[in-house]
């Protein structure tokens, strides 16, 4: 049986290219790059430059990068670190019902630990209204975090406008971009974010690694007390060869984005082409078009499917793919994101899959994919 990933929103493979830098690294580099002698030197500079290519990637200043070991910290260290940094400001913080759990678990220990959380509600596309934004504000709103690509319709909120309109109140901005980095052209001054995250494995680079970029003079609380690295915002030896791979996958990732942008649009065409020739019933979650949705997420509700049960048939049948929601102790728990944008009693909390695609799928798998979805739905179908 040919196996079909569909999960790179989960993760995507390592490129062979950062495979080979990061064997190359492992060979010939292994300073501390906080050592002063020789060795100490020649890793510095590896990290520099890794430093100049993340920063050139956002159009950002090379000291506003500080690396983490992955999306997770990078929230957590926005978020806490801007809550604690600006307790004596106010307590009232903005974020979206449609986060990750690395932006929604910190501000849900922020509400415990006495903070105000606005979570923002979506429309039925899972987009985020600028509105809801600006009758949020208050005077005691010391931050806003919302998510730029969402990981499980791959929405595209309004970036631009939630940005020009927190600068012009001065109230600090923080994006999870995690989802974004890989597909989207990311300009941070334009845009104006103040805090952004990015992760590596996302955009086949080594899991693990991810940095926050915090603009000059955005003021957070330090939140890990050690060697003072990362200009003392993330103590900890930097994981060198993580970076180094990460700094490769970014490397390939600015000559091939539009490529892999193209091909992706390509694959979404094909298995949608594909689902409406054979008559499959499905409805798509969010929206189609690519002014609002990045390509590799795609998002399909299958009336009268159960999620799990679905799930399993696919992977039985050699297709990868995920619910998007989490899975508690073997179980699905339906998705908040879903939950958001169709209320907790739509059936399409609990027949949804999300297919997200990669490099290395092609055309053809897709008409594939669409087969064996056809003989499951088919059988299962019969079965009740
Ligand atoms: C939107 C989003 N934010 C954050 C994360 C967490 O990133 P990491 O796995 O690098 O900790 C993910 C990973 O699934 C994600 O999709």
């Amino acid at each position: 049986m040919n196996r079909i990933y569909l999960d790179h929103a989960a993760t995507t493979p390592i490129h062979p290219s950062v495979k080979e830098k990061m064997r190359e690294v492992m060979e010939e580099s292994f300073g501390n790059p906080s050592s002063i002698h020789h060795f100490g030197r020649e890793s510095r500079k590896r990290l520099d430059e890794a430093r100049m290519t993340m920063a050139n990637s956002i159009n950002a200043n090379y000291e506003s990068m500080i690396f983490t070991s992955g999306g997770t910290e990078a929230n957590n260290l926005a978020i806490f670190g801007l809550a604690y940094a600006n307790r004596k400001k106010g307590n009232h913080i903005i974020t979206t019902q449609i986060e990750h759990h690395a932006v929604l678990h910190p501000c849900e220990q922020l509400e415990r630990e006495g903070f105000d959380v606005t979570y923002l509600p979506v429309d039925e596309n899972g987009m985020v209204d600028i509105m809801d934004v600006k009758k949020a504000l208050r005077k005691d709103t010391i931050f806003a975090t919302i998510m730029f690509v969402n990981n499980e319709t791959g929405m595209k909120q309004p970036i631009h406008m939630i940005g020009n309109l927190l600068r012009s109140k001065g109230i600090p901005f923080h994006t999870d971009a995690v989802q974004a980095y890989g597909v989207e052209e990311i300009d941070v001054e334009e845009l104006k974010i103040d805090l952004l995250t990015a992760s590596s494995h996302k955009i086949y680079g080594p899991k693990g690694v991810g940095f926050l970029y915090k603009r000059d003079g955005i003021n957070i609380a330090q939140r890990l007390f050690g060697g003072e690295q990362e200009r003392t915002w993330r103590s900890g030896t930097e994981n060198t060869l993580a970076i180094e791979g990460f700094k490769k996958a970014v490397e390939v990732l600015n000559d091939e984005r539009q490529q892999r942008v193209d091909h992706y649009e390509k694959l979404s065409h094909q298995l949608i082409h594909s689902l409406n020739e054979k008559g499959v019933q499905y409805e798509v979650n969010g929206k189609l078009d690519s002014e609002h949705k990045v390509p590799n997420i795609l998002n399909l509700s299958f009336p009268g499917m159960d999620v799990e049960i679905f799930l399993t048939n696919l992977d039985l049948s050699g297709v990868a793919v995920s619910s998007g929601s989490a899975c508690t102790a073997g179980s699905i728990d339906p998705s908040h994101v879903l939950k958001a944008m169709y209320g907790e009693d739509s059936p399409k909390l609990r027949n949804s899959i999300r297919f997200s695609f990669g490099m290395d799928n092609s055309v053809e798998e897709m008409e594939q994919v669409a087969d064996r979805i056809e003989m499951i739905v088919n059988r299962l179908s019969s079965n009740v």
